[in-house]
């Protein structure tokens, strides 16, 4: 099967020109100057599909590299599948993701690893790749950290916070971080200081202060930034290159960027809710269906921001900036009823998480249309970094020839009234975008060669997703 993608302006992390886009099989063969021939041969009609993307962008499929689909958490499942969730990404221009195996305390890493290839494989709907959770790092963890760069997980995330669910203390923190400087691989952390966290909840509940706006409240910024740093220090100490995960205040931002200015290996991501959604707005919303239990839609770790402390402008600016790298969504769905409702009345039992897998590629696009970021920008940060932070490059992030053919139509005439009503795909009973209006729209998803999303329509099949094995970062200083 060869496929023409014609007429439209090709955008790609370092540029963007006129050019045709020629897919041979699953990969693509040539981006061409518009019309051309390819040595004396007629392109067009001798491809077996065109598509027409004049007046459209064309650019790499999106890579959403944090995401936790079916993932056991606060008590309940996160509620879209691998198969759910990858064919809402699909719907909003995500062609790969990379998603956490998870591992509790006791549990042995490789056997969780086979579990979570288990869950995915047959089910995707995009391509798949996976990073490891690592809570008590024992000895068997180290040598199976060597075994996943085998394997093609050349990252392991580790949390400062979540005690008696997650968390590492420093010490076990500082013995993966050595194993990882030895393999090379990196390490991910959930960075906010979980002991001081956990003392503000119990005197927050004890002094009847129980609604999702204390979420926000018990999780302060200085508990981010503290963690920041002690995971910058930790890392520093041991060689180990850092991705620090899901950074909403603008002040873990600045130990990012002073570490980076430093020299070290250190990277940042923050996800769409914290460069639009705050504290007061959301977590502090109220409803006539859930009272002041409505920001329950909105409790996620690290939390919202307070609008009047500028988070949200600071991490705009970091994205233009390089202070900080990505955009991930830290796509973690669960429905208010049975799943967050279990908060009622203490916040502390709400599953933390938010979905947004879907909407990631708009709510930065509406970026280039307000003037945050420019075209290339938003490229860079939703496919290519990504692609080259966790070692996927060449054949995912980029239009060359030779990379897989991942492609987005993205029409900038479009336009997308994102979760008014059950408009999204994701396996959630509410949106958390509900009335995010932008001005721009996925028309056409092709993975691989194959179009599995032409206007609004999913035209795949459940497992044409396929695992990526993932070398080390390409991205290290
Ligand atoms: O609230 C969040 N972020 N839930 C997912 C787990 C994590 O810490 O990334
Ligand atoms: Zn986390
Ligand atoms: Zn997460
Ligand atoms: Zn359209």
């Amino acid at each position: 099967m060869k496929t023409l993608i014609k007429n439209g302006t090709v955008v790609n992390s370092t540029g963007s020109a006129p050019a045709d886009v020629l897919i041979d099989g699953e990969t693509i063969a040539a981006v061409l100057a518009p019309g051309s021939t390819l040595l004396g041969f007629d392109v067009e009609n001798n491809v077996d599909s065109v598509i027409d993307a004049a007046g459209k962008y064309v650019i790499p499929g999106g890579i959403d590299a944090h995401t936790h689909m079916e993932m056991p958490f606060g008590g309940t499942f996160a509620s879209d599948t691998f198969e759910t969730g990858t064919r809402a990404a699909a719907h909003g221009g995500t062609t790969s993701i990379v998603d956490f195996v998870v591992q509790y305390a006791g549990e042995n890493v490789l056997d969780q690893f086979s579990l979570w290839h288990e869950k995915a494989r047959s089910n995707c709907a995009i391509d798949y790749g996976f990073h490891q959770i690592l809570s008590d790092v024992q000895d068997s963890s180290l040598t199976a950290m060597d075994e996943l760069v085998r394997e093609g997980v050349s990252s392991f995330k580790l949390f400062m916070a979540y005690k008696g669910v997650f968390l590492s203390d420093d010490g076990q923190i500082v013995k993966a971080m050595q194993r990882a400087s030895d393999n090379g691989s990196m390490i991910m952390m959930h960075a906010e200081n979980g002991s001081v966290i956990d003392l503000l909840v119990q005197q927050s509940l004890q002094a009847g202060n129980t609604t999702p706006y204390y979420h926000g409240m018990t999780r302060p910024w200085q508990a981010e930034e503290e963690a920041t740093h002690r995971a910058i220090m930790l890392a520093n100490l041991t060689g180990a290159p850092l991705y620090v995960v899901h950074v909403s205040a603008k002040q873990a931002v600045e130990q990012i960027a002073q570490a980076r200015d430093n020299g070290q290996n250190v990277f940042g991501e923050t996800c769409p809710q914290y460069l639009y959604l705050s504290l007061e707005d959301q977590l502090g919303a109220s409803s006539e269906e859930w009272g002041d239990f409505e920001g329950a839609k909105w409790v996620c770790s690290t939390p919202l921001r307070s609008k009047h402390e500028g988070h949200q402008h600071h991490m705009w600016q970091s994205l233009r900036t390089n202070d900080i790298q990505m955009v991930s969504t830290d796509h973690c769905p669960f429905c208010m009823k049975g799943q967050k409702d279990m908060g009622i009345g203490d916040f502390s039992k709400i599953p933390n998480g938010i979905g947004s897998v879907e909407h990631r590629m708009d709510l930065l696009y509406q970026g280039v249309v307000d003037k945050k970021i420019s075209l290339e920008r938003w490229v860079e940060i939703t496919s290519t970094t990504p692609a080259r932070m966790f070692g996927m490059y060449g054949k995912k992030g980029v239009l060359q020839p030779g990379a897989d053919g991942d492609v987005v139509i993205y029409d900038p005439n479009g336009h997308t009234s994102i979760g008014v009503g059950k408009t999204h795909h994701m396996n959630m009973d509410y949106s958390a975008w509900e009335g995010y209006e932008i001005d721009g729209h996925v028309d056409t998803v092709l993975s691989r060669g194959k179009v599995i999303v032409d206007d609004n329509q999913y035209l795949g099949t459940k497992g044409d997703g396929k695992y990526v094995h993932r070398g080390l970062s390409q991205y290290l200083i």
